[in-house]
């Protein structure tokens, strides 16, 4: 796992956007799995005005978000969806019929829908680079604590916690589902690259847990410690509770080095 600490939300951003951007640049039709939450809007405005300077296009790109509310019509203002075309997709050149999310209505099957949705990142050739934030219970997409580390993409009830987290997005009176489909643990493992953002103080102890905490279902973003290669890009708010911190700061600056040499960060 490569831990990145910077120092403030803004350079989280900044320094994602631009490892997303080179990506986009070397593989011009890579498959991105992608995610809301407050962490990664500064992300994809950073992405919008990469797009805007010509530098970026999302022409080639296909998307899969980690996940969806149940319950929740596409052009709800608190859907996923409707989050995704307002922070990202309808401000870049990516193409409408490439970007899917794990929609599943009231009356559809979930085991199909989550089948299928496995069977659609398959057939697009596997996930390049998936984007994800953290809850601060630790969790990935909504695969909260006790989630199988094998699981796949299904429904999942969420903790109160996440319920409490989220309302702030909610207007009073508004209905706030407590179910989502979400990618499971295996599928997220599956993306070739993995790239976690969190900034904040209230992500400091899931953190440290995800990175230097035992392989547990409790902390299921500690399932990233088995991956080749997941990259954590963290303010030093988010990273404050972490043990080893001049340790990731000093493979960091060799890292650098080995960049400004070879010049490129993704071996495709
Ligand atoms: C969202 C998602 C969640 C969020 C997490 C952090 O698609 O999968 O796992 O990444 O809840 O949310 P924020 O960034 O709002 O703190």
């Amino acid at each position: 796992m490569e831990v990145i600490i910077v120092d403030s939300p803004e350079q989280v951003a900044n320094r994602a956007a631009r490892m997303v951007s080179e990506f986009i640049q070397k593989k011009s039709n890579a498959v991105l799995g992608l995610a809301t939450g407050s962490t990664p809007i500064a992300l994809y405005r950073e992405l919008i005005a990469a797009h805007q300077c010509g530098e970026t296009s999302f022409r080639g790109v296909t998307s899969f978000n980690l996940d969806e509310y149940i319950g929740l019509a596409p052009e709800n203002s608190q859907s996923y969806r409707y989050f995704m075309e307002e922070h990202l997709f309808s401000h870049v050149d990516i193409a409408a019929k490439n970007t899917f999310l794990p929609s599943c209505k009231r009356d559809d099957n979930p085991r199909k829908v989550g089948r299928a949705y496995e069977e659609k990142i398959l057939a697009s050739g596997g996930i390049d680079l998936q984007i994800l934030g953290i809850g601060s219970n630790g969790h990935i997409g909504f695969n909260e604590p006790s989630s199988s580390l094998a699981s796949r993409t299904r429904v999942k009830t969420l903790t109160r916690e996440t319920v409490d987290a989220n309302s702030r997005l909610f207007d009073d009176g508004d209905f706030q589902p407590h179910l989502a489909m979400t990618m499971g643990i295996a599928t997220i493992l599956e993306a070739r690259h993995i790239l976690l953002l969190a900034t904040g103080e209230n992500k400091a102890a899931a953190i440290r847990d995800a990175i230097e905490g035992p392989l547990c279902a409790h902390c299921p973003a500690s399932a990233l410690q088995m991956h080749r290669r997941a990259v954590m890009v963290l303010d030093r708010a988010a990273a404050s509770a972490l043990e080893e911190t001049d340790y990731y700061q000093w493979v960091e600056s060799q890292h650098v080095s080995l960049v400004e040499e070879y010049g490129h960060y993704y071996d495709l």
